[in-house]
């Protein structure tokens, strides 16, 4: 067990990526508390879990329940070991069809809640001395510009090179940052993707989802479970020298 006695803080912990990396962690022996905006659904999969895991109630762009949440842990748990910056949205439109309220919502929930995370638990990380570890959650969209997906794509390039700026301000205290950049992965962020395709592209419900899965190099989607063990890995002791990296878990899709 990789992480045993240690406690990792999860946002949008409910569903999807998030929920699969809160599984993976309390089976290595970890404390998961899952963050979500959806308490009801991060309530749930607490009881799928087990004993390892508890939720709390959290937006991710209110900065005082940020400061809330992040110290309640702390206490409750003797400290935060690990931060798992997850939640994110995302909508669609070409450039000349962005709104202000999309470009609002995406930066706000995918840059700016991830940042101030990250100054709240990287200063109870400092306090408590310890060090730590923080893995920010980029994407394939963050390397590349997408015709559909300009606000998204911006977004999730940003996170990369705020895992870098951070990475290097806190390897001081033994805090290290990473990024995972994951390619497609299957549920419902991506139903939800293939419902903006269908609208800008006329394509039917479905149809992109099989024309994306034809693409990757390995020949699937993802599921979280094959994401997971890079993440177990960027929270182990096994990663004490790596910090400021983005790395792909992606069948080869951005390579291709
Ligand atoms: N699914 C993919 O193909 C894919 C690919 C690359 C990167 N990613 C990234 O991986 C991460 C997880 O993706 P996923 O597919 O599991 O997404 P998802 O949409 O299934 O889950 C996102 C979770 O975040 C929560 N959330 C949304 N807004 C929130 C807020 N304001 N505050 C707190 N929680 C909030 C939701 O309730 C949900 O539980 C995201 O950062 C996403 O951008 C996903």
């Amino acid at each position: 067990m990789k992480l045993t006695n240690k406690t990792a803080l999860i946002t949008g912990g409910a569903r999807g990526i998030g929920l699969g990396f809160a599984q993976a962690y309390a089976r290595e022996g970890a404390s998961v508390v899952l963050a979500d905006i959806d308490i009801e659904r991060a309530t749930r999969a607490t009881e799928a879990i087990g004993p390892a895991a508890s939720a709390k109630k959290l937006d991710v762009t209110d900065l005082a329940a940020i400061e809330t949440v992040a110290a309640e842990v702390d206490r409750e748990f003797g400290g935060i070991d690990i931060l798992i910056n997850n939640a994110a949205i995302f909508d669609m439109a070409p450039i000349t069809d962005i709104t202000e309220a999309s470009y609002e919502r995406i930066f706000g929930i995918n840059l700016k809640g991830p940042l101030f995370m990250m100054k709240a638990v990287a200063n109870l990380m400092i306090a408590r001395g310890r060090g730590g570890k923080i893995i920010n959650m980029a994407s394939q969209a963050g390397r590349r510009g997408e015709a559909l997906a300009m606000l998204y794509c911006a977004s999730k390039a940003a996170i990369i090179s705020a895992t870098q700026s951070a990475a290097l301000a806190l390897v001081k205290h033994g805090i290290n940052v990473n990024a995972i950049a994951p390619g497609v992965v299957d549920g419902e962020h991506w139903d939800d993707v293939d419902a903006h395709f269908a609208r800008w592209q006329g394509l039917k419900p479905g149809e992109k989802k099989e024309q994306v899965a034809k693409a990757v190099p390995i020949g699937r989607f993802a599921r979280p479970e094959d994401i997971a063990g890079l993440a177990v890995f960027l929270a182990s002791s096994d990663s004490d020298y790596i910090l400021a990296q983005t790395y792909n878990v992606d069948g080869g899709n951005w390579m291709s």
